[in-house]
């Protein structure tokens, strides 16, 4: 079993795709072990996000995640990692695959709906970021 941090993006939050975002995960055996709604600060963005701070969008990515409320999740399931990337999709919508979120939904290369862990060391910094071990049911 393997967890990961997923998140719905302002833009995803604003144009009603939580419940889309939901349906797929529920669909594909990707359990829902913790989730809430937040509104990131600047501050709290670009700390999630530190890894990107000499790339040229870090201040574009940055206010733009702080810009509204997002859905954050923690998933758990087999190989939860790859198989939530999967259904997301390529970070460049245009490169995603047909029928990925980020495919469907996404409009712009940083306005792409969702985010997801990249790997198991990432997970668990993104995952500590956001939950406490209380408020993740397992
Ligand atoms: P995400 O998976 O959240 O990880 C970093 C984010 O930076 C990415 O999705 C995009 O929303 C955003 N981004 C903006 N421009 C780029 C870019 N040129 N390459 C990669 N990510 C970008």
């Amino acid at each position: 079993m393997q967890r990961t941090l997923a998140i719905v993006k302002p833009d995803g939050v604003q144009r009603g795709l939580i419940g889309e975002v939901i349906r797929r995960l529920e669909q594909n055996q990707l359990s829902i072990i913790a989730m809430k709604m937040i509104h990131m600060t600047r501050i709290q963005a670009e700390g999630f996000y530190a890894v990107h701070r000499e790339r040229p969008f870090f201040e574009s990515l940055t206010s733009f995640m702080s810009s509204g409320p997002c859905v954050v999740m923690v998933l758990e399931g087999e190989k939860a990692i790859a198989r939530y990337r999967g259904l997301m999709g390529a970070t460049n919508y245009k490169e995603a695959a047909e029928g990925t979120i980020r495919r469907e939904f996404a409009t712009d290369i940083e306005k792409n709906v969702v985010h997801g862990s990249d790997a198991p060391e990432t997970a668990a910094f993104e995952i500590g970021y956001f939950f406490n071990r209380f408020e993740i049911l397992r």
